[in-house]
């Protein structure tokens, strides 16, 4: 049988959905720290203020001492380069004659605020550190000290956006280190000739390279260089696969960080002890 279509006036004409009233959900203003939230979220905040402030107390202490930063050809990362400085490292010898008299000098205090700001501009970091350090806020769904939302499109915070140029730094400060663990493979006999070894200073310093690369190359300004600028990733001029693993650190950007951070103050550390004689380095060579 055949069928005759339906005319479209025919059809039943259905009405339009009424446009939906717009809702306003209330803000809620809290008081600073004041939530409905039962579980421990102010432990985390209270870990970062306690391991980040520790780690910025320490390196500032050990930056300030221009002393027990080598032994032997290992040389710590907080003295990395060398660029003046009373050891073997120094890239143009000693304490330069025109440094004022009145500021302290040591290496360290020459090249920290290159890492150092490479790690206080990090996207990751800034989330942790202004929640911890000045409650904004101190977590999710927990009363601000403040009503009004800062933002980083002013100043001060706005200077927060240099940090694609502090990760162009780390990434010459990832070669300087790498050869750093170059040095830190030959040891010296008791004639003073070099031999080709290993001990665990090396170890130490390489993991250190390797942690800081996980951190450097899971960067979100690094992986926006690499490919995430583009409109197509296989455009990109490292190609997909690189913007790919980039993107596998970015994921674990929060452990690379603070595992980093830990193994750079250890690092120092080590040097440190095996310099003032506390700890005593093993090292194997072939002689
Ligand atoms: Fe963390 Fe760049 S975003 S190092």
């Amino acid at each position: 049988m055949k069928r005759t279509p339906m005319s479209q006036s025919s059809m039943p004409v259905s009405e339009p959905p009424a446009p939906a009233t717009p809702r306003r959900l209330p803000v809620i203003q809290r008081s600073f720290g004041q939530t409905n939230r039962t579980d421990t979220w102010w432990a985390f905040p209270l870990l970062v203020i306690v391991v980040f402030g520790g780690f910025v107390i320490y390196s500032t202490w050990a930056a300030f001492q221009n002393a027990h930063y080598t032994f032997g050809n290992y040389l710590s990362p907080f003295y990395s380069p060398e660029i003046f400085g009373d050891s073997g490292h120094a890239w143009f010898g000693p304490k330069p004659g025109w440094w004022p008299g009145f500021i302290p000098f040591s290496p360290a205090l020459l090249i920290l605020w290159a890492p150092g700001g490479f790690r206080f501009t990090c996207y990751y970091y800034r989330g942790a550190y202004y929640k911890a350090f000045w409650g904004d806020p101190p977590s999710c769904a927990v009363g601000e000290p403040r009503k009004s939302y800062w933002g980083e499109q002013t100043l001060p915070l706005i200077l927060q956006n240099v940090h694609r140029y502090f990760m162009y730094l780390a990434l010459i400060f990832l070669v300087l280190l790498a050869h750093d663990v170059w040095d830190a493979l030959w040891f010296a006999d008791a004639a003073g000739k070099m031999h080709f070894g290993i001990g665990v200073g090396t170890l130490v310093l390489a993991l250190n390279v390797i942690l800081l690369g996980g951190y450097t190359f899971g960067c979100h300004s690094f992986r926006h260089m690499i490919g995430g600028k583009c409109d197509e990733v296989s455009t990109a001029t490292f190609g997909s696969k690189v913007y790919d693993c980039a993107s596998c650190l970015n994921q674990r950007h929060m452990v690379w960080a603070w595992c980093s951070l830990f193994w750079v103050a250890f690092a120092d550390i080590y040097v440190r002890l095996c310099s003032m004689g506390i700890w005593h380095d093993l090292h194997w060579s072939i002689s």
